[in-house]
């Protein structure tokens, strides 16, 4: 069946007792077990472990990015970070794509790496820098594509035969373009993670995290960790990312309808400096960005001419569009990653990958595009 099928009903049926269309919230800890000969016979136990209205997002989830199953978390960061311990122990190396999510780097730096795992950010856009930096202990490779917030892509296919080379599991963080326009299994890789808190929910009403694994092998070893460390999502936060994504691919394209209208329009204004959006002939990876999604997705970034102080002048005056960290929901946000989302990263080490101090970031909504264009445009008056 079609995606906009599955979004709708893959993982639900109707409830067993009442028939009720939607799947209800299972709010409970606990579930009688009918004998101790037939534990489990009904296939849940503890919360921690198991839920049936988790399950059946992780269930939607698993079939929209074709894998054999999925594993939720409580957070975007959660997912990532119960992939890293499911595969790196102690004395393992890791290669981190050098632009992602400034709480993945955090993660990285400032925790993993306090346990003796080691971690190499290579330049994703470029296959031969990421295969230079695999090592005899590579374990696990982990590529943001699109990238937060510079929108670099990374060749998932290209990536995924070095991680195979190396025997390595290979992990994409698919948040910015979702199953509806990009299927990372389909191009190699092992796993697929989303911080579901954006595009999957959609709605700014939740945070929560997604790792779908091609393998059950993988699937299990992620299982493992997330009840181990009790990194779980809760059933209200399930039920409600399972309304979202039933809408997921009018949004995705209503939203990146939305986001190139904005970007032809910044294209041509005199007072922007540049215009990041994969969708634009100009972008510098357009041909990889068309090859291996369907779409371009609702993010895009641009430079006020007179930088920085240009550029906080236009955020501190905006209306329609919300100041705020998250990206992915129905009201489009503005960012600045220097001050926010990537505040963690080292000044040096933004600057080396693109990160400038200037880098307004748009998560483009589902409002009217003329009232988007509109409120840049009078922002844009008063730098
Ligand atoms: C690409 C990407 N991955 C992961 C995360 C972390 O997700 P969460 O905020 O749900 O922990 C974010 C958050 O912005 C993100 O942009």
């Amino acid at each position: 069946m079609g995606f906009k099928t599955r979004q709708i009903h893959a993982g639900v049926t109707p409830d067993p007792v009442t028939g009720a269309i939607l799947t209800p919230i299972y709010q409970t800890t606990t579930y009688v077990q009918p004998s101790v000969d037939e534990y489990l016979s009904k296939g849940f136990t503890y919360s921690r472990s198991g839920n049936p209205t988790v399950r059946a997002l992780e269930l939607k989830l698993a079939d929209l990015e074709g894998g054999m199953d999925c594993a939720t978390f409580g957070t975007g960061m959660s997912a990532i970070h119960g992939t890293m311990l499911a595969f790196l122990s102690a004395g393992d190396h890791a290669i981190i794509s050098d632009v992602a999510y400034g709480g993945t780097y955090r993660l990285c730096t400032k925790v993993l790496s306090r346990f003796g795992i080691e971690f190499s950010f290579a330049d994703g856009s470029d296959p031969d820098d990421v295969e230079s930096a695999v090592r005899e202990n590579t374990r696990l490779f982990l590529t943001e594509t699109p990238a937060n917030p510079t929108m670099k892509c990374s060749d998932i296919e290209a990536i995924s035969e070095i991680a195979d080379a190396a025997g390595a599991v290979h992990a994409v963080d698919n948040t910015f373009l979702t199953p509806y326009y990009q299927r990372p299994l389909e191009l190699g890789a092992d796993i697929s993670i989303h911080s579901t808190t954006k595009y999957m929910d959609g709605h700014n009403a939740t945070v929560g995290g997604a790792v779908i694994c091609k393998s059950s092998e993988h699937a299990d070893a992620v299982r493992f960790i997330q009840n181990s460390t009790g990194s779980i999502m809760s059933p209200q936060v399930a039920w409600l990312t399972m309304q979202g994504c039933k809408t997921l691919s009018v949004r995705m394209d209503h939203q990146s309808a939305n986001a190139m209208d904005v970007a032809r329009y910044l294209e041509a204004h005199p007072k922007v400096e540049q215009v990041v959006y994969p969708g634009l002939e100009s972008f510098a990876q357009h041909e990889l960005a068309s090859r291996q999604a369907t779409g371009y997705g609702a993010m895009l970034w641009f430079e006020v001419k007179g930088g920085l102080v240009a550029g906080k002048k236009l955020m501190d005056n905006i209306d329609v569009w919300s100041l705020a960290e998250n990206l992915g929901s129905v009201e489009s946000l503005i960012t600045h990653p220097v001050t926010m989302t990537h505040a963690d990263v080292e000044k040096a080490e933004r600057q080396r990958v693109g990160i400038i101090d200037g880098l307004v970031r748009l998560s483009v909504g589902l409002e009217d595009a003329e009232d988007l264009i509109g409120a840049l445009d009078a922002a844009l008056e008063k730098t």
